[in-house]
């Protein structure tokens, strides 16, 4: 099976690392809230696409994996004292999902494509704390959240190409590679997982 090509076109700058260090209980609390945000967006795709099973099984596991992150990342912050703390807006998603057409089988494609890519950039970001924290216990604890990130992108796109087709998938996704690169470049790099 082909995976998608999944060069992102925005590196982030691992000055990025040195900030969540220095800010690491503030990130652990980002960090939660997008998992558990995560898991609502994908469970969002099995309440309203009854009709696609294949997606639906897909959406499901990927919630129950994200549920399980936020259990680990909380279980953390429990043993280190660090508060979960009220959401706050993501400008970096919020710019991804203005590129999210209305139409019913576009607005399909676009969201799974959405989907996929905010995992690649998971990757991306769990891969240089994996390579770059200065504790050992908790680059070994982004290693294993990257492998599942990666696989979780994988799906994704999987499901786009199965319901639309290679080519439009494909096609589809060079538009949001751009998109993301952009929303990374408008965002500004703080220790925030976004
Ligand atoms: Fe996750
Ligand atoms: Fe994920």
């Amino acid at each position: 099976m082909e995976r998608p090509d999944t060069r992102l076109l925005y590196q982030t700058d691992p000055i990025w690392v040195e900030k969540v260090h220095q800010n690491f209980p503030l990130f652990l609390a980002d960090h939660a809230a997008n998992e558990r945000k995560a898991a609502a967006s994908a469970m969002l795709l099995v309440v309203q696409y009854p009709d696609k099973p294949s997606l639906v099984s897909t959406a499901a596991r990927i919630a129950e994996e994200e549920i399980e992150h936020f259990r680990l990342v909380f279980q953390k912050m429990q043993e280190m004292n660090a508060p979960l703390l009220p959401d706050e807006k993501d400008d970096y998603v919020n710019r991804l999902h203005t590129h999210i057409r209305s139409g019913g089988e576009e607005r399909l494609l676009d969201r799974l494509l959405v989907h996929s890519v905010i995992e690649w950039r998971g990757l991306e970001r769990f891969y240089l704390l994996a390579e770059r924290f200065p504790d050992a216990a908790w680059r070994d604890f982004y290693k294993k959240l990257a492998q599942s990130e990666a696989n979780h992108g994988a799906s994704f796109y999987v499901e786009a190409r199965e319901i639309f087709g290679e080519e439009l998938a494909r096609r589809r996704w060079k538009d949001f590679l751009e998109f993301e690169s952009e929303a990374c470049r408008l965002t500004p790099l703080t220790w925030k997982f976004h």
